[in-house]
């Protein structure tokens, strides 16, 4: 029966879902927000402010102009696969059949996302190492997967071997690495490798690895991946994306790379989730996977560069950090900085954040605070992470700037 047109009708309240409960809004993001409301140099998000090589923008337009503005093969443009299955062999040393190992996603967090939910159950666990990239713990928590914290431990951020075969009992189902590291720059040793991976054997897990940094190592350091190690082949799920290694972060692209059994559940959840990945995007990443070995060399070398700018300005400020070894981020500690605290608190705030609302608004640089890397937030509070992916006048500015720090 339709209602009478002057019948009123009481409202129900909405019951609001609570996965979302346990996280909150990206700290990397809104510091983003914070710098340029501030009109800072943002330090903060690891994007680039320097373009692409010219010859990838290029295949981008020509791709959109030659019509290729469909949706792809939902797993990725076949030729993209081909590139991807070769660079994985030729680089990172795993094999890969581009038909039915590699997957083409929306960036290297939609490939995160998609394998954690297709390769946990609710309740399984998932061993992360702290400090760890952002997106992590809400994926898992999204996935009704239980994190389970393994400490890097300062100031070498190094794991504990013990401690990280606590870790692992029968619930444990992935455990993520990601090397180079982003928040502390390190790249996990050979060593290192071996006893997540022989860990990996004996309790049947699957490595997720998030190599989106791959390229990016400094004074003489090789990537290594784990996939690559003896009998970890068949249970590595292999990570990365065009964003950082060709300075196009905003055309969201990434892939996994795992054994078919792997790949077929991932490919499910990739699939709906997305469908596919930019069409055009994928067309430039065949040529930016093409790039000369000179690229990367003078990418490398520029970040030297780059980092070196930085780290002067915080031994001139009186900062400490540890000098990262890939990557393109600095944890630095502010313990030993003079600054108004009360002026920038507010209640809720940690030190660490209340640092990063000084340093945006009365210095002008952006930067992240150092808790938003750790499941217990008094962790990471005396320190900040510095980005240093940016143009050298960038980096010059951003220099001139932190001089304005005192020491306490
Ligand atoms: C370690 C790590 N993984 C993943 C991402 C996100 O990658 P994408 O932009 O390809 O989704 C970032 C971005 O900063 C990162 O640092």
């Amino acid at each position: 029966m339709p209602a009478a047109k002057d019948e009123v009708y009481s409202t129900r309240s909405l019951t609001l879902a609570r996965r979302t409960q346990p996280f909150q809004e990206s700290v990397i993001r809104e510091m983003t927000r914070l710098g340029d409301e501030a009109g800072s140099v943002n330090l903060s998000q690891g994007l680039p402010d320097f373009d692409s090589p010219p010859e990838v923008i290029a295949a981008a337009l020509d791709a959109i102009r030659s019509g290729d503005n469909q949706y792809t093969f939902p797993f990725g443009e076949p030729n993209f696969r081909n590139a991807i299955a070769e660079k994985s062999a030729r680089y990172n040393h795993i094999p890969a059949d581009p038909e039915t190992e590699v997957t083409v996603t929306c960036g290297v967090s939609e490939a995160i996302m998609s394998t954690i939910l297709a390769l946990t159950d609710p309740g399984d666990e998932v061993i992360i190492l702290e400090p760890w990239y952002e997106n992590y713990v809400p994926d898992c928590r999204m996935a009704g997967a239980v994190p389970r914290f393994v400490s890097m431990h300062e100031p070498d951020y190094t794991f504990d071997p013990q401690e990280l075969r606590a870790a692992f009992n029968n619930r444990t189902r992935l455990i993520m690495i990601n090397t180079p590291h982003n928040p502390t720059g390190r790249v996990l040793t050979h060593s290192e490798l071996d006893v997540i991976a022989s860990l990996c054997l004996e309790h049947g897990v699957v490595a997720v690895t998030d190599e989106i940094y791959e390229h990016i190592q400094y004074d003489g350091r090789k990537h290594i991946s784990i996939g690559s190690l003896d009998g970890m082949r068949d249970r590595t799920v292999t990570i990365s994306g065009l964003g950082k290694s060709y300075a196009v972060t905003g055309w969201r692209v990434g892939w996994a790379v795992a054994a078919e059994p792997l790949t077929a559940l991932i490919r499910k959840v990739h699939d709906y989730l997305t469908v596919c990945a930019p069409a055009p995007f994928q067309a430039a990443g065949i040529v930016a996977l093409n790039l000369p070995e000179s690229y990367y060399q003078d990418m490398r070398a520029q970040y030297v560069t780059r980092r070196t700018v930085l780290l002067n300005a915080l031994d001139e400020s009186g900062m400490l950090y540890r000098q990262p070894e890939g990557a393109y981020y600095v944890m630095a500690d502010i313990a030993n900085l003079r600054w108004d605290h009360a002026k920038y608190t507010q209640p809720e705030w940690t030190f660490d954040r209340a640092f990063a609302e000084y340093i945006a608004r009365d210095i002008g640089v952006a930067v992240v605070p150092g808790s938003s890397f750790y499941s217990r937030k008094e962790s990471g509070t005396t320190r900040v992470r510095f980005n240093f992916a940016k143009h050298m006048s960038t980096m010059e500015s951003a220099a001139k700037r932190l001089k304005c720090l005192v020491k306490a």
